[in-house]
């Protein structure tokens, strides 16, 4: 059996921290949208973790649909490539449309898709992300609801992969260097 611990440099956001924000943003969530019926879109696989939690500590009804977009293949460096995997289930013309993400890097996946989606004609269209990376940025991007800023290195786990794996850790960290060169 093998330990993913092992595979781990150190904790990043831990399982606490991670609780404790997403009850943040949550809650200025739902005072800014109150009155109003939100659609959360989450960007699989990344967003689940996210989407999961932080949809449970909202207090307003929520509606969830998911889209599924991949820019990073199996390597640690977003190629800018955006392909829909799957597109949403409905229309969200008219829509209050949150787009839920596990972390913005160049912000290239989070660009194209904001395009995508904001010529659909949704009511209003806000992003909010676990993580994001100031020093990654390739494009400006106006993101709502921020969790953490973190360090520019390679982060897995609630969500977070490195070629498909480490998505289920429960808290945020960083790869030991043994993992890539091996
Ligand atoms: C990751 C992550 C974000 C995106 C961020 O998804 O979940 O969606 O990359 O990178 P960017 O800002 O540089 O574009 P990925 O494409 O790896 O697919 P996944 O969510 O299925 O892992
Ligand atoms: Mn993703
Ligand atoms: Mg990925």
């Amino acid at each position: 059996q093998r330990d993913m611990g092992a595979d781990l440099e150190s904790v990043l956001v831990s399982e606490e921290q991670i609780r404790t924000r997403l009850g943040e943003l949550a809650a200025q969530i739902d005072a800014d949208y109150a009155g109003r019926d939100l659609l959360l879109v989450g960007v699989l696989k990344g967003a689940v973790m996210v989407m999961a939690d932080l949809a449970r500590a909202l207090h307003a009804p929520a509606e969830m649909d998911w889209m599924a977009v991949s820019s990073y293949g199996s390597g640690t460096k977003s190629s800018g490539v955006v392909r829909i995997l799957k597109d949403l289930d409905k229309d969200i013309g008219g829509r209050h449309v949150l787009v839920v993400e596990d972390i913005i890097d160049s912000g290239l996946t989070l660009s194209w898709l904001l395009a995508n989606l904001g010529s659909r004609g949704p009511a209003s269209l806000e992003v909010a992300t676990l993580l994001r990376k100031p020093e990654a940025a390739k494009v400006e991007i106006d993101v709502r609801y921020v969790g953490f800023e973190i360090p520019n290195e390679f982060v897995v786990g609630y969500g977070l992969d490195y070629a498909e794996r480490y998505r289920n850790l429960p808290f945020v960290g960083t790869l030991a260097p043994h993992v890539y060169s091996s």
